[in-house]
């Protein structure tokens, strides 16, 4: 048996059942090639494939994970719940006292509404954002992901600030012409945009710290645009810390970098690895969502008591320990080795980092937006991803991917993963 047979056996028994054999795209390996490893368990920092094969997890679920898989006091508050029946329809306590850790810990949000998915939490602000302004249009960034919402997978038209089209068959050209795509970090764009249009405008959706284009830090001066635009022409700012949220401080990118939007869209570590996600913002505004409000919005899973029993877990153990400042120690170790090895082989390479989210760019120049993040050598991207899962390091399956260091990721596992690097980064080097 090859290291590997058991999940290629999988992959092909589940193409014949699943579309692509996955149930999300990227896990497919697409851009990497080959052929997914398909997982049995996960413990501590560690995924386990079914050939029998340990990994360090660089992925932590595309992010969830910051305290690693399995861990005690989220599992011992699953089991609770589930002793206790695994679904209502009806409200809990459990629903209120995430909510309280949720607004303690996010400056922004004064209520919040929980749902099951980044997608839900996304497509669900962008409605409300239309109903508390009366208005249709919305701006998102090129490269910058929230979900698989109909009027956010769009591209930018043939002029910066024309209408958007569809970057999947299914999407309207009516819905996509609703949105404007302009580039991360663009602020001459953003001017121009609200310029000519700023009076259509209901909300500005951006990811305040990217990930979904590989990790891309916002300039200042592209924030305090953000800021001021909307406010001048009564839009909303909406950030999407479904990934950043209690991932780079407790209170998302938002407390790391002190700012201010009217809505925010919260999930994947507020479930602690179970299926929850939340939009919130000024008491305001989230009291016109229904049934306060007018603005419909419902989920028969919503607010389920295992997802809330994993979130509070979760919180509650974030705001005890405050990993932050560790996390960051030992993500510029990581940044600092993996930098060093890159210059030991002569590889071009950027490194973007915030906290413990980062992502290694085979490029020379900076990467600021998607324009100079697709400047990376992808196909030495791909050699180097299947060298490091060769060396037991399993780093998302794609260039554009942030990968997410856990609070178990500690100074010898750094060290193994810079130890794989410097090995993997010769053998990438050539096709
Ligand atoms: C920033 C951001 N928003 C929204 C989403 C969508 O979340 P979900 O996959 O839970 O629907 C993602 C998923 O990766 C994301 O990274």
């Amino acid at each position: 048996m090859t290291p590997r047979s058991r999940s290629s056996a999988a992959f092909a028994h589940a193409k014949k059942l699943i579309p692509g054999g996955v149930n999300s795209p990227a896990r497919a390996f697409g851009a990497v090639g080959g052929e997914p490893l398909f997982i049995s368990y996960a413990e501590g920092p560690y995924l386990h494939d079914i050939d029998g094969n340990r990994l360090i997890d660089m992925i932590g679920s595309w992010g969830p994970m910051i305290l690693g898989h399995s861990q005690p006091n989220i599992r011992a508050a699953i089991i609770r719940a589930l002793e206790r029946g695994t679904s209502y329809g009806a409200p809990t306590e459990a629903e209120s006292r995430l909510a309280e850790l949720v607004i303690d810990a996010v400056p922004s949000i004064e209520m919040v509404r929980f749902v099951s998915s980044g997608t839900e939490a996304a497509m669900s602000a962008i409605r409300l954002a239309r109903g508390a302004t009366g208005r249709d249009r919305i701006v998102k960034f090129a490269g910058c992901y929230h979900g698989h919402v109909d009027s956010l997978l769009v591209a930018a038209g043939s002029a910066a600030t024309t209408l958007g089209v569809p970057t999947s068959p299914g999407i309207t050209k009516a819905t996509a012409a609703d949105t404007i795509v302009l580039p991360f970090n663009g602020c001459q764009e953003l001017e121009e945009a609200f310029r000519s249009q700023g009076d259509t405008i209901a909300c500005v959706m951006v990811e305040p710290v990217a990930g979904n284009m590989g990790l891309v830090m916002p300039t200042p001066e592209f924030r305090r645009l953000l800021r001021e635009l909307t406010r001048k022409h009564g839009a909303l700012l909406v950030y999407d810390e479904v990934m950043t949220g209690f991932r780079l401080a407790l209170g998302g990118a938002q407390e790391m970098l002190g700012d201010a939007p009217d809505m925010t869209a919260l999930g994947k570590i507020l479930g602690g690895g179970l299926p929850v996600a939340a939009y919130g913002g000024s008491r305001e505004i989230m009291t016109k969502v229904m049934p306060s409000g007018p603005v419909y919005q419902a989920g028969t899973l919503s607010g389920n008591p295992l997802a809330m029993a994993a979130g509070i877990a979760t919180l509650e153990e974030l705001k005890r320990t405050n990993p932050y400042p560790r996390l960051d120690v030992l993500g510029r170790r990581l940044e600092d080795g993996l930098r060093a090895a890159c210059a030991r082989h002569g590889v071009p390479a950027t490194i973007n980092r915030a906290g413990s989210m980062w992502t290694l760019f085979f490029t020379p120049d900076p990467v600021t937006d998607y324009e100079s993040a697709k400047k990376a050598d992808t196909a030495r991207f791909g050699r180097f991803f299947w060298e490091m899962i060769n060396r037991g390091v399993y780093l998302p399956c794609s260039q554009f991917e942030a990968a997410f260091n856990s609070v178990l990721h500690d100074e010898a596992i750094i060290d193994r993963i810079i130890a794989a690097a410097d090995e993997a980064l010769v053998y990438s080097a050539s096709a």
